[in-house]
């Protein structure tokens, strides 16, 4: 139906919003895409213009995905939060605002879980501090905890979650395959925090 056209559409936009690009070009003076890993994603904005822009970009990315899960409530619509926030996720991996080059789907993700179910939110993100502090790699943490995610998702009894889990797992991965070449060269970045991170 239009309205839910219409949501699809703002999640879309909202998405498309490519934080890391803005905070670092109008607050530094410097496009994350140009360094580093050349990612717009909150690793990256960590990486290159350090803690308080790397949060900005992370509530940011996350609000997005928050944003577009709220429309249904918004719209007084049944339809299913999962699905609209997924049009925020597709806006941030391809955003119209950016080239349509986008993220990784991992911060947004998360933002529309804290919607549909809070609790899933705290365990997702206790999986990835998990796996960040195992790995001190935020790639590792990021494809683990998309699959340990699903994993879980099936104690919920949910279809919609464990499919919209496991497909963005797929996403997510092909998203990193860049980060698994170097995982395997041993080049892979690595961020100060864990066991994995030698000083
Ligand atoms: O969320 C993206 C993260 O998993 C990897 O980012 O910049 O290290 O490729 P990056």
């Amino acid at each position: 139906t239009l309205k839910i056209a219409i949501m699809l559409v703002i999640g879309y936009l909202l998405g498309s919003i490519p934080s890391g690009v803005w905070v670092g070009k109008l607050m530094y003076g410097k496009d994350v895409r140009d360094y580093g890993s050349g990612n717009m994603g909150t690793t990256n904005t960590f990486r290159v213009l350090g803690k308080k822009a790397g949060i900005i970009v992370l509530v940011m990315d996350m609000l997005k995905g928050t944003l577009a899960a709220l429309l249904p409530f918004v719209f007084h619509s049944n339809a299913n939060v999962l699905l609209i926030g997924l049009s925020a996720i597709i806006g941030h991996v391809f955003p119209v605002f950016a080239n349509f080059k986008g993220g990784k789907a991992v911060a947004t993700s998360v933002g529309v879980l804290l919607v549909y179910n809070p609790l899933f939110f705290v365990i997702a993100w206790a999986i990835f501090l998990v796996t960040l502090y195992l790995s001190s790699m935020v790639s590792v943490a990021s494809m683990l905890g998309f699959l340990l995610i699903t994993i879980v998702s099936l104690f919920f009894h949910d279809v919609i979650l464990s499919i919209v889990a496991a497909a963005l797992t797929v996403f997510v991965f092909i998203r990193h395959f860049g980060n698994i070449e170097r995982i395997k060269n041993g080049t892979e970045n690595m961020v100060p925090f864990g066991l994995g991170y030698k000083r």
